[in-house]
């Protein structure tokens, strides 16, 4: 088996682990049948650095201390993750801002994913609200629901998540005694819209964020996959900061499988989240390696590789949308991400067009699954542009806009 059918198969197999059975995705299809994994909100795999971690994993394991095959020194260290891969990550969160945090404002953990069940698992009780954008990242909606707590999702524009409406609601629940905990934002190109959130309302939310006593989540694993458009600074570089927790991760820029995420934010909160841990924290060695690989510029390079692909990426899909589904489909061309929001036309029938799509090998993720209110979404769907190459990106959208026309 070639290694790119390897590669092809293992991340359709992830595909089927990914599949929501409620979005009615097509079931009992092999994965050999996958061919272009639109579903996916992946890096390429062959962007990834091999010989750079082959030369830094060598090293490391050659010069590592023994407390680097266990934990860490001490259970807070344990706890937090690698020392000196937080340094360098606080570095570089600090060139931005106008100070860095201090180590002990940050902790490693393995995944974004596992820094914000830690951060809801420490936050939300019992019939607590907890705020969303709507669309967002459903795992951020399954996993309040299942400590009980209330999802309240308010909608998006071009701008980000409507403060305005934000604040209406508050409001609401500020008269009905009941308060919200936190509020979710995937302020950077947010999945699945790619919209981001503007400065003014990233400042309105942290003041409101006094005003109602909540914490801000400001999760930024797409914020570094930017092609053009505003720069918007992370929230945590404005007024208000102290009630921010950062999530930030390793999954989109280099590869999901080194499970390496973290969040940063005031030292007493990371304290409050690191306290229920019994994980016995995220790998050292890997912390080793990806510090080396921060350190030494390599990090950076490797961004500003992968921004140019997926740029590129991103232009030859457009262009190919356009060329084959034409009116039948409506999208914004996001300025940075993996993902095209996409709408059906009146005329197509939302609820035909995942199904036929699927049966000739193209998986796209449906609307339903970002929104989490049983709702209907069907008329729009997630296509995720990276991790395919782009000849075989073309042909994909070929095969998508025939499953559109027969699905009018
Ligand atoms: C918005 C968002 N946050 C977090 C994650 C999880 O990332 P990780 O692989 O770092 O756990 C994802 C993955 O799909 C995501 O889309």
């Amino acid at each position: 088996m070639s290694a790119q059918k390897h590669h092809r198969e293992s991340f359709a197999a992830a595909s089927r682990i990914d599949v929501d059975p409620t979005t009615g995705q097509e079931p009992g299809m092999s994965s050999r049948q996958v061919r272009w994994p639109f579903d996916l909100g992946l890096p390429d795999a062959a962007t990834f650095p091999r010989s750079a971690f082959l030369e830094l994993a060598e090293r490391t394991l050659a010069e590592a201390e023994p407390s680097l095959f266990y934990g860490g020194p001490g259970r807070a260290g344990i706890a937090r993750g690698h020392a000196g891969l937080r340094s360098a990550l606080t570095e570089r969160i600090g060139a931005a801002a106008s100070s860095a945090p201090g180590i002990d404002g940050i902790m490693l953990t393995s995944g974004a994913a596992h820094a914000i069940e830690l951060v809801w698992r420490a936050l939300l009780r019992d019939g607590d609200v907890f705020v969303v954008e709507a669309p967002t990242w459903g795992a951020s909606i399954r996993i309040g629901r299942a400590l009980g707590a209330e999802p309240l999702a308010i909608p998006m524009d071009r701008d980000g998540m409507r403060i305005d409406v934000l604040e209406r609601r508050l409001a609401g629940l500020k008269a009905a005694h009941r308060r919200c905990r936190l509020v979710y934002t995937i302020a950077d190109y947010n999945t699945p819209t790619g919209w981001s959130l503007s400065l003014a309302r990233r400042r309105r939310l942290l003041q409101l964020a006094v005003e109602y006593d909540f914490l801000v989540i400001e999760d930024r694993v797409y914020a570094e996959l930017r092609y053009d458009g505003p720069v918007l600074p992370s929230m945590s570089t404005l007024e208000g900061s102290d009630r921010l927790i950062t999530v930030g991760s390793f999954s989109k820029t280099l590869a999901p499988g080194l499970r390496c995420g973290w969040l940063s934010a005031r030292p007493d909160l990371v304290d409050i989240v690191a306290g229920p841990r019994e994980d016995l924290g995220s790998s050292q060695l890997t912390g080793r390696i990806l510090e080396h690989f921060v350190r030494s510029g390599r990090y950076d390079q490797h961004l500003s590789q992968i921004t140019h692909i997926y740029r590129s990426k991103r232009d030859t899909v457009v262009a190919s949308l356009r060329e084959h589904c034409g009116d039948t489909v409506r999208f914004d061309v996001p300025h940075g991400g993996m993902f095209l929001w996409i709408e059906l036309a009146e005329q197509v029938k939302g609820e035909l067009v995942m199904h036929h799509t699927a049966r000739e090998g193209v998986l796209c993720k449906p609307g339903d699954s970002f929104f989490g209110d049983g709702g209907n979404h069907q008329q729009w769907f997630r296509m995720a542009f990276t991790m395919v190459s782009e000849p075989e990106l073309v042909h994909g959208v070929r095969v998508l806009g025939e499953a559109i026309r027969r699905s009018m």
